[in-house]
């Protein structure tokens, strides 16, 4: 079963203690350790985090700085964690915008965890849905007979993915809002939407708990009536 996350409410959480935004983020860190053992605990296979967006460089520039050096400092710190839980860490996105300083730490972790064979941890970063979708097919334009598994493959590239991208059977997105915001957008064509008004950093082990009970209650028909079997696409 593949996760996937929208962490939303960081600044929110911080502007209600009268705290900067980088608190919040500091405090989202903390919630996204929870998850991850929880995720781990409840034998999902992928856990999908959207950390930062293409779009977030708008962000004011002390704001995107301070993520990045949360982000790095995460990386560093608990790459041992999940070696402890057999995680496997694989950040997604653009690279080519990274600090150095960024790129290594990504580099490190993941070399670090590569043999993991529990949960895989995807961290997005530079993260684009539209982006991606748009330069695998500019990557695939001179190709002739391309099928969905070439086009799968080529997207995982784009991403540096480890593995062609599964699909999302859950996407879970704290905050209050109900969008897609750029992220997983073909890999979100059969998920269950889950949103929730808590903010980022109150998100827990229980809430995520709550949310996989949630989806299983769900009715996934993939296209089909109730009663006949599930049998993914039969397109492309
Ligand atoms: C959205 O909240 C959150 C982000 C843009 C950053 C997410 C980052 C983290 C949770 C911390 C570090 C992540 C990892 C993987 C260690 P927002 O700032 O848009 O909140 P707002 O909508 O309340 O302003």
């Amino acid at each position: 079963m593949h996760v996937a996350v929208i962490m939303d409410g960081n600044g929110r959480w911080a502007a209600r203690r009268h705290l900067p935004r980088t608190a919040g983020h500091r405090a989202g860190a903390k919630a996204v350790d929870a998850v991850v053992t929880a995720a781990a605990r409840a034998g999902i296979d992928t856990l999908t985090l959207y950390a930062f967006s293409a779009d977030n460089w708008n962000r004011p520039p002390a704001e995107v700085s301070g993520l990045f050096t949360l982000l790095r400092r995460h990386l560093l710190t608990q790459t041992q964690r999940c070696l402890e839980q057999s995680i496997r860490i694989n950040v997604i996105g653009r690279r080519d915008r990274l600090d150095p300083g960024l790129l290594q730490s990504i580099e490190r972790g993941e070399r670090a965890t590569l043999h993991c064979s529990g949960m895989h941890l995807r961290i997005a970063i530079d993260y684009s849905a539209q982006y991606s979708l748009l330069e695998a097919c500019r990557r695939l334009q001179l190709e002739s007979g391309i099928d969905k598994s070439r086009f799968v493959t080529c997207l995982a590239e784009v991403d540096h993915a480890a593995v062609p991208a599964p699909t999302v059977d859950l996407l879970i997105r704290t905050g209050g809002e109900q969008r897609l915001s750029d992220f997983l957008l073909w890999e979100c064509a059969y998920a269950e939407l889950h949103f929730v008004n808590c903010l980022w950093p109150e998100f827990d082990a229980s809430a995520f708990e709550e949310a996989l009970a949630e989806f299983a209650r769900r009715d996934r028909r993939f296209g089909r009536i109730a009663s006949q079997p599930e049998v993914r696409s039969n397109h492309g």
